[in-house]
């Protein structure tokens, strides 16, 4: 989508369409031209809710407010009802609330972004979104003289993170004998020779050298061989070091403890927190931050076979712990095990996040939009909470620790066993099981993000379409804009 803004006025603009935002039921609006219309139509105006004038050339939705966040999915849905029309172009106010705050035009160009994909790669018969231009005007009722630059920055940052979330998008929702382990890894080197980033690939051989044992278990019975990726952008005078790790369970059939057929489809989408580092890398390697930040991805393929690890293996981890292994399907927390020990050996970081689709707990706890962030010290964790729920668009919740639930993973014959004996607190024992690969100098700056209620919902929502979201990519992206202090403050 090509977006371009402008100081010229809404009227002065020659497009197919006008998008004409409602905010908060506002319908005395100059803006609002249609209300006789509305009422036979039965248009409320009620958040996310459209209602398309097509003979007069006006698309109108409702937003509850003039915040970023709630103007960045109502254009995201405006955007997405227009799939099947013949619109080829269109044309939008800016709708900012303060002559310094910029933040709702990068909502509105992640909006149109995120609003426009389309997941159509295995379908016949593509339905095309034949819109191909957006103008936004700057010229406003309220009459702020605006900066363009920092306005044309916002809207580039805006393409930028929405392109990064929407490659990941499309990396989740690839079918899983089409994205396999080495396919990632083929698709994070041609990432690095576009993007100028370095990259090395761990095979089987060098996983062994480097005795990530736990990984190389759960991978085991699967015809892909496992890899490890490290994608590393390197700027002349980094202000920080971060290190990023994802878990890149290309599928989980849940192993030996196999999982129900209820419960195996949509697993393609555990690789969501390797696709989320791979869309983070592509994003900030474009905005070109002066951040150094290495990303890690364990690509693997957890299923069944006479090689299959089982139930009452014990598994020596990279770090030389032994682990009990008394659920196959609790595979991610062995995978990131290793690749968090070799990821620490490999960087020492200021700060080190792990994200993942790692317990159905998260989900149940949470429901299917949030994300669970855990860890043992405020600040990493407040950093990815704030820049989740007050700038991205995505939501973040903490779960705490606590030395109770670290009991339940103890194990009779191992250091630790990869489950917890009580069918409680899921999501926080995995955790605790992760802190437990955790070296000294990472402790307090480490915090793990468990998508895996937002990753896939078999729904749209807000920007986000049926199938992948690209969860964890927006939220990291503004984490790291922030590090850099760039980030607009709204
Ligand atoms: N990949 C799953 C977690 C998951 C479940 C992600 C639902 C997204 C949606 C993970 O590997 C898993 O199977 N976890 C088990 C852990 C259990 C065996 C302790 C789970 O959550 O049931
Ligand atoms: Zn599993
Ligand atoms: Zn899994």
């Amino acid at each position: 989508m090509n977006i371009t803004i402008t100081t010229d006025t809404i009227n002065a603009i020659l497009a197919d369409l006008e998008i004409i935002i409602v905010i908060d039921k506002n319908f005395g609006h100059p803006f609002v031209k249609d209300n006789e219309t509305f009422k036979k139509a039965g248009f409320k105006g009620e958040h996310e809710e459209t209602c398309l004038i097509a003979a007069e050339g006006r698309l109108y939705v409702g937003s509850e407010s003039i915040k970023s966040t709630d103007i960045r999915s109502a254009v995201a849905v405006a955007i997405r009802s227009l799939k099947g029309t013949s619109f080829e172009s269109a044309k939008i106010a800016s709708y900012v609330s303060h002559p310094k705050c910029t933040a709702v035009l990068r909502g509105m160009a992640e909006g149109i972004g995120l609003g426009a994909y389309q997941f159509e790669h295995y379908k016949s018969k593509k339905s095309i979104l034949e819109l191909q231009k957006i103008t936004i005007s700057t010229d406003e009722y309220h009459g702020y003289a605006l900066d363009i630059e920092s306005c044309k920055r916002a809207v580039k940052n805006g393409q930028i993170t929405a392109e990064a979330t929407n490659y990941t998008r499309d990396i989740v929702n690839t079918a899983p004998d089409d994205c396999y382990p080495e396919v990632m890894a083929n698709m994070a080197l041609e990432l690095a020779s576009k993007h100028n980033l370095a990259c090395t690939i761990l095979d089987t051989e060098k996983l062994k050298e480097e005795n990530m044992n736990a990984l190389l278990a759960v991978g085991r019975a699967s015809r892909h061989e496992s890899r490890v990726i490290h994608l590393v952008h390197k700027p002349a005078n980094p202000k920080a070091v971060v290190t990023i790790i994802g878990k890149g369970l290309t599928y989980d059939s849940g192993g030996l403890s196999l999982k129900g057929a209820d419960y195996m489809v949509t697993m393609k989408a555990d690789k969501s927190g390797g696709s989320a580092v791979m869309g983070i890398m592509k994003g900030i390697s474009e905005m070109n931050l002066p951040i150094e930040v290495h990303g890690f991805v364990g690509a693997v393929e957890n299923m069944i076979g006479g090689n299959a690890y089982k139930p009452d293996d014990i598994l020596i981890a990279k770090n030389g712990k032994t682990i009990e292994v008394r659920n196959t399907d609790a595979e991610g927390r062995l995978v990131l095990a290793d690749v968090l020990c070799y990821a620490q050996q490999e960087v020492h970081a200021d700060y080190l996040f792990d994200m993942a689709t790692l317990t159905g707990a998260c989900v149940v706890g949470l429901g299917n939009y949030t994300s669970g962030i855990m860890g043992y010290h405020d600040k990493p964790i407040e950093m990815a909470l704030y820049a989740a729920n007050k700038a991205s668009g995505e939501m973040a919740t903490r779960l705490d620790f606590n030395r109770y639930l670290k009991k339940t993973l103890k194990s009779d014959i191992a250091d630790i066993s990869n489950i917890s004996n009580t069918r409680y607190g899921g999501a926080v024992t995995a955790g605790m099981f992760l802190s437990e690969f955790i070296d000294e100098h990472h402790k307090d700056r480490w915090a793990h993000i468990d998508i895996a209620g937002p990753a896939f919902v078999e729904h749209s929502w807000g920007e986000n379409p049926s199938g992948a979201s690209g969860a964890g990519v927006r939220m990291m992206l503004r984490l790291l804009e922030k590090l850099c202090n760039e980030v607009e403050t709204h």
